[in-house]
């Protein structure tokens, strides 16, 4: 479990916009270990999405550093790197981008078509990560027909699907009474210790809760702090 999975070093992201370059991202560095919860805080613009996007191969930095398991991410590109993160990294987004032409049903069950299992089969691994987010009543909805919370707990189902080793979610939990973001921190910990799940959580309540092992916290694009719970 005392593996590295995700090392990252002097880690820079900038973006060009009219009114200049915005410095999003300022030499952030750490090490993550195979298993650990890591909760990532800071203040709205602080940094964390575009980190989270970096993290999983969505974008690519600046400069820098991110390694996985001691190897390049951002050696692989294109459908190679498609192929290890469809394989490997769960995501949950900030804006739960769910397919809206797609069933709760057909939303989870894509990760699975997409990595060549039957229709048949990945339909009953789907019904069942739907029945532990508590929506096996709404498998047929579309996402333009369920609530945010629901929205969001389509999008924790589909991120799990396949088991992924990591699992990177941007607030996961945000629009989800106390009672049923309860339910999603019991999933995310039997996966933890069923699978060795290792999560990188965008998430306060999670953080301030101790429901994760550390917690990482940016300001204006720096780490400012990173302190086991
Ligand atoms: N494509 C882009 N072009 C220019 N600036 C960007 C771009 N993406 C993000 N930014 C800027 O980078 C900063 C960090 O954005 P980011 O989305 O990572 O913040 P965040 O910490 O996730 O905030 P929040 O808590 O509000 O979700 C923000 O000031 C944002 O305006
Ligand atoms: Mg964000």
């Amino acid at each position: 479990m005392n593996k590295p999975l995700i090392q990252i070093a002097d880690l820079c992201k900038s973006f060009a916009t009219p009114g200049g370059e915005v410095r999003v991202l300022r030499d952030v560095a750490f090490s993550i270990n195979a298993g650990e919860r890591v909760a990532v805080v800071g203040a709205s613009g602080a940094g964390k999405t575009t980190l989270m996007h970096i993290l999983g191969g969505l974008d690519r930095p600046s400069s820098g550093q991110v390694l996985f398991e001691g190897a390049s991410l951002f050696d692989s590109r294109g459908p190679a790197l498609d192929a290890f993160r469809n394989r490997t990294i769960g995501f949950v987004f900030q804006f739960h981008q769910l397919l809206p032409e797609f069933s709760a049903l057909e939303n989870v069950m894509m990760p699975l078509l997409i990595g060549g299992m039957k229709r048949a089969a990945a339909a009953e691994i789907a019904v069942e990560l739907l029945q532990q987010v508590g929506l096996e009543h709404r498998l047929s909805h579309k996402p333009g027909a369920l609530s945010g919370g629901e929205q969001q707990r389509v999008a924790i189902a589909r991120a799990l699907v396949r088991k992924p080793r990591l699992l990177l979610a941007d607030e996961p939990t945000g629009n989800l009474d106390s009672r049923t973001a309860d339910g999603i921190y019991q999933l995310l910990d039997s996966m933890h210790e069923r699978h060795g799940l290792t999560m990188i959580v965008v998430t306060h309540s999670m953080a301030l809760d101790g429901k994760l092992d550390r917690v990482i916290e940016l300001e204006d694009g720096a780490l400012a702090n990173d302190s086991l719970n």
